[in-house]
């Protein structure tokens, strides 16, 4: 019989899909919804240590293949967020804390606090393309993945997930960095850096200017990224990065994926992607002889002596 459940770093998922930071994810009963959907857990937008509105608008544009967004990390602090997460837990799935923070005593704090409000698992938002001074300027060197994940590990006894950004030469040495600090599993993709210009206005559509690329079109450089980390850690990794479809996460699934994180495509296909991308998986698996997930992990690679 076909088994879509899977386990990471002890947390019990019934299937391999979990709702992506920053979708439908602002409020407990949004989160709710998610998992009454279907998803296997839900992460948590964003949250920092104090209340953040966020860029300008316009925050969004939709593309032909994708969204580019500059929300600029809008929350209303880990305080206030902390009764969203408590009507979250109540979807009886895995609910993970999304954290960002300006420093190592920052995000230390942060993820003691996220622990306190009862989640299961911290994920530090090392990647988040356009916001100063936060996600990706502090997750773009490897001495400072590591410092931040050594800092985050000793002040939280759940699991930490470290979410990476494409936006480096080498996303494996990050990974890498993320491991020698402790942390229990790879999160990647976030959004690739990108710019939207209107020649009508002659200027940048995204207030920000600067924004984050997501769904279908980035899809090919995730697989590639969870591809060349599956390779460089031996840490669980979780893929993110354009999934709609069964097809969609099996490609990361099979590049080495144990679970994936669907954004834009509960943006453009609502909450029933969650089942759909199980139902197709488990179509899959019975038409290929799989009775598990963890048969199809990191088949793509050529088999390790
Ligand atoms: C509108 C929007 C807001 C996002 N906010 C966050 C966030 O707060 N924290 C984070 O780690 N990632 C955030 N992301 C990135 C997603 O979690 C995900 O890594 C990325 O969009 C790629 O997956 P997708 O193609 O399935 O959307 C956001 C993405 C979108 C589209």
């Amino acid at each position: 019989m076909t088994h879509l459940g899977v386990e990471i770093c002890g947390l019990k998922l019934k299937n391999p899909t979990m709702l992506a930071s920053g979708v439908l994810d602002e409020t407990g009963r949004s989160m709710l919804e998610v998992a009454c959907a279907g998803a296997g857990a839900v992460v948590t937008k964003s949250v920092g240590a104090q209340p953040r509105h966020g860029h300008p608008s316009p925050c969004i544009v939709e593309l032909q293949d994708g969204l580019l967004n500059a929300m600029g990390l809008p929350n209303p602090g880990i305080d206030i967020y902390a009764a969203e997460i408590l009507e979250a837990k109540m979807g009886g799935v895995p609910v993970i804390g999304s954290i960002f923070g300006g420093d190592e005593r920052e995000i230390a704090d942060l993820a003691s606090k996220m622990q306190v409000t009862g989640v299961d698992a911290v994920e530090l938002n090392l990647s988040c393309p356009h916001a100063k001074g936060y996600g990706a300027e502090i997750g773009s060197t490897p001495e400072l993945v590591e410092s931040v994940c050594k800092h985050a590990k000793r002040a939280c006894s759940i699991p930490v997930f470290a979410k990476l950004t494409p936006n480096t030469s080498s996303i494996s040495s990050l990974a890498q960095a993320a491991e020698r600090g402790g942390a229990d599993a790879i999160v990647a993709i976030n959004t690739l850096k990108g710019m939207a210009i209107s020649p009508v206005a002659k200027m940048p559509i995204l207030g920000n200017k600067v924004g984050g690329l997501s769904g279908p079109a980035i899809r090919p450089v995730g697989v590639r990224s969870v591809y060349e980390i599956f390779e460089a850690v031996k840490i669980p990794v979780i893929g993110v990065g354009g999934i709609s479809c069964g097809y969609d996460a099996l490609e990361y699934i099979m590049a080495g994926a144990v679970a994936v994180q669907i954004g834009t495509g509960v943006w453009s296909e609502g909450v029933g992607v969650f089942g759909k991308v199980c139902r197709e998986i488990m179509q899959f698996m019975d038409e290929n002889g799989y009775s598990d997930i963890s048969e199809m992990v990191g088949v793509a690679h050529p088999a390790r002596p």
